[in-house]
Parts: C-alpha cells; sequence; structure tokens
C-alpha cells in the first residue's frame, strides 16, 4: 500500500546508496569496524525504490533484509567500496553516501590467525581513500550528498564536509542518545545546503527521515 501512495517524482532517476559500516582484516578472524546499522541507508534504497528510482546499494555487512526492488552489492572493505561505488559513478543521477566509512585499517592483514601469546598486539594504521572526497572531484553534474554524524561541533564539521567534498547537500546527525544515530529506529538530523542554508528538522523514524532527504534531493533536481 506504501509502495501505491507513493509519489513517483524518482521515475528513471538512477540512484546509488552506500550504506553500512566496513571492516577492515587484521587477520582472518579479527577486524576493525563500527557501530553503524546500516538502517538509515537501507531506508532510503527503499524509500527511493517506492518512489520509481532505479536504486543499485552498495552495502557493508549488516544484520538487515536487503530491500526489494533494489540492485544490492554487498562489499566488506573500504577498499571494495571504493571499487565498487566509484565503478558505479557513471551510471548514476544521483549518489547518497550513508556508509560509515572506516578511516584506517591495519597496514598489512596477516594472513595467519595471529596467536594471543606471542606477545602484546601493535598495529600500524593507515589510512582509507575518502570515497565521498573522490566522487566529489568527478561528479559533474550529478547530485552528491553525504552524512556526517558527529558528537561535537555538528555546524561546524558538518559544513566544513559538505564544502570540502563538493557535495549538494550533508545530513548531519548529532550522535548520542538512543534514539538517534548508530543503531536506533529514528534519527536527528540538519540538512546544510551550497547555498549556506540549513534545516534542522524534529526526531523522526529513519523512513520517515528517507523521504524527507528525497523531497529535499527532488527540489536540487530541478
Ligand atoms: N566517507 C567516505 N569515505 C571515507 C570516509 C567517509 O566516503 N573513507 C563519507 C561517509 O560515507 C560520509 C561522509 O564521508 O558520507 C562523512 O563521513 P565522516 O566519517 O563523518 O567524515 P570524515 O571525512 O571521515 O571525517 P572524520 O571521521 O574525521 O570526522
Ligand atoms: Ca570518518
Amino acid at each position: 500500500l506504501e509502495t501505491l501512495l507513493a509519489p513517483k517524482d524518482f521515475q528513471g532517476r538512477r540512484l546509488l546508496i552506500s550504506a553500512g559500516p566496513t571492516r577492515e582484516a587484521i587477520d582472518p578472524v579479527r577486524f576493525i569496524t563500527n557501530p553503524s546499522s546500516g538502517k538509515m541507508g537501507y531506508a532510503i534504497a527503499r524509500a527511493a525504490a517506492m518512489r520509481g528510482a532505479v536504486v543499485t546499494l552498495v552495502t557493508g555487512p549488516t544484520a538487515l533484509t536487503l530491500p526489494a526492488d533494489v540492485t544490492c552489492v554487498p562489499v566488506t572493505s573500504a577498499a571494495e567500496m571504493a571499487t565498487e561505488v566509484l565503478e558505479r559513478l557513471e551510471d548514476a543521477d544521483i549518489i547518497i553516501k550513508t556508509a560509515a566509512v572506516a578511516d584506517f585499517r591495519p597496514a598489512t592483514a596477516a594472513s595467519r590467525k595471529v596467536k594471543k601469546e606471542t606477545a602484546d598486539l601493535n598495529l600500524p594504521l593507515e589510512r582509507t581513500q575518502d570515497i565521498l572526497k573522490a566522487l566529489g572531484e568527478r561528479k559533474g553534474g550529478r547530485i552528491l550528498v553525504g552524512f556526517a554524524a558527529e558528537t561535537h561541533e555538528l555546524d561546524r564539521f558538518a559544513a566544513g564536509k559538505r564544502e570540502a567534498k563538493n557535495l549538494d547537500m550533508i545530513v548531519g546527525n548529532l550522535i548520542g542518545g538512543a534514539d538517534a544515530g548508530f543503531g536506533a529506529d529514528t534519527n536527528r538530523a540538519t540538512f546544510y545546503f551550497k547555498d549556506g542554508r540549513r534545516e534542522t528538522v524534529d526526531l523522526m523514524t529513519k523512513q520517515a527521515l528517507a523521504h524527507l532527504l528525497l523531497d529535499r534531493v527532488g527540489r536540487l533536481m530541478r
């Protein structure tokens, strides 16, 4: 019923969405990751498909059911996500990056399990590629949307990321508390636009926020 009632304002638009965390291997049985559940990205994928978009979802490991009517590309590491996302840039009109990409990975992953008897484990880490920044450099006329989860100074950091990554819009979430951010079913968001405008919306479900976000993207399309 929800699908029938949804406006078809994204008919024929090609949306590329990234969601979930990434995993950076330490050895075959250990990895570095973060608490991203993937719920926000999956909600956007579902909402966009309902509104007529052709949706591709590049997703890190999550416990969620893959949304129907969406092409899903499962990935594990930040490097894999970068490859799969950048490869699909050409075929997208709109790119929305909700993924919580790991910023650091072990400089080398051990091919065999590291035994705890050996010693304390010291891990040299190296930076992963900033996928969104790479997209911003190549976006052309495409609409590019990012997310920023911050524990403090949301306005400053989110607006700074929007600018630095050449985004049309960034969605800022102040995390902390059970009702917003990682793992929650609801979210609190502020939208930051290119023209310097910002808009804070009330606490709502991630599904409702997905539709609200798509309304804003729809306005950027015109
Ligand atoms: N992002 C990305 N590739 C990365 C890191 C982040 O594409 N290697 C994207 C995220 O998907 C998100 C946006 O960049 O849409 C902002 O991510 P965030 O972690 O808030 O910002 P960072 O630039 O990584 O800065 P920091 O973590 O230091 O705050
Ligand atoms: Ca980061």
